[in-house]
């Protein structure tokens, strides 16, 4: 695998699934194959999860990671082709990129969206910048409109959850992408990607409610039902996977932030007493309410934890093509 940026440089989901299962049992059965390799993760945005687990994932498996704080404590990077950088970017990335090459075996990137200019965004052009430049496998650590690692470890929570629980009686389970309330304008990264996944893996009945104009885009939703009711969108659900994104039509709004979609427990009372998933952070009273966090639906801890077993995963096939 040279890069992993999208559902797409996956051949086989649940082989990978599979993978990151096993490490998950023996975390530290491949601890050599990443012996004198070092991987370097850019980041230009905050995170905690993300950041943490690849960095446990890597050091699994042997890999030395190196973090670098672009964002915050490296030159400012200009990332459009020609530009005259008369202004406040200090590097281009294509300057950059080579030598983060020679530096490491393996780069790894997290960016956010600007969430000004949609056909800029959605053409990934800071993650495509560094896959052009670098010269190296390149993994994203979520992109402008894309988190592939969250969404593997959630396909990943999904079965683990499934294997311990299955469902008598259905050959599917029901999984429905929740639209939550925000105080801030997010990136519609975390819902593309969980939609993209959940219609690429394909073994499951797929919803999505949220309020009217919130639709995603079509490219990555297509396949599921897209419900405008949440109560009836939730009935009978076994998986509730609650998230804000902001509008991606009129790009990066903000419309309602009608509490009324806070997943509540007494909302749960339809669902068929449905996990509840959310790929942190969360505003807690928010999004989802204390009682069902701090319940025995949520398995967003597990989630989380599952992190490291989706990176290792995903770092062990990279590997493969360096070796
Ligand atoms: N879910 C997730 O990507 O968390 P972080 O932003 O903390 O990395």
């Amino acid at each position: 695998m040279r890069k992993f940026i999208s559902v797409d440089d996956v051949a086989d989901i649940n082989a990978l699934v599979g993978k990151a299962l096993d490490f998950k049992k023996e975390p530290w059965k491949d601890q050599a194959v990443g012996k004198h390799k070092r991987i370097g993760c850019l980041f230009l945005n905050p995170s905690m999860r993300t950041r943490l687990s690849t960095q446990v994932a890597a050091q699994q498996l042997g890999m030395e990671s190196i973090v670098f704080n672009v964002g915050q404590e490296g030159w400012a990077l200009e990332f459009e082709d020609e530009a005259i950088m008369s202004g406040n970017k200090v590097e281009h990335v294509k300057d950059a990129a080579p030598i983060f090459g020679k530096y490491f075996d393996i780069l790894a990137i997290r960016t956010f969206p600007s969430l000004q200019n949609k056909a800029d965004d959605y053409s990934e052009l800071y993650i495509n910048q560094f896959i052009k430049y670098a010269g190296i496998p390149v993994l994203s650590l979520e992109s402008a409109t894309l988190h592939p690692l969250q969404s593997l470890t959630d396909v990943i929570t999904i079965k683990e959850s499934l294997n311990a629980n299955p469902l008598p009686g259905k050959k599917k389970p029901k999984i429905v992408l929740s639209w939550a309330p925000h105080v801030k304008a997010l990136p519609q990264c975390v819902a593309n990607s969980f939609s993209q996944w959940i219609n690429a893996w394909g073994e499951a009945d797929f919803v999505i409610t949220h309020p009217e104009d919130y639709e995603l885009d079509e490219k990555f939703t297509k396949g599921a039902t897209i419900i405008h009711e949440q109560d009836a969108a939730l009935k009978d659900a076994d998986f509730v996977y609650v998230k804000n994104w902001s509008t991606y039509a009129d790009y990066g709004k903000i419309y309602t932030n009608d509490p009324g979609w806070m997943l509540t427990q007494e909302k749960l009372s339809v669902t068929n007493n449905a996990k509840v998933m959310h790929c942190l952070p969360v505003r807690r009273n928010v999004e989802l309410s204390d009682e069902v966090l701090d319940g025995p639906n949520s398995i967003v801890t597990q989630e989380a934890g599952n992190r490291v077993w989706a990176a290792q995963a995903v770092l062990s096939e990279m590997l493969k093509s360096i070796r």
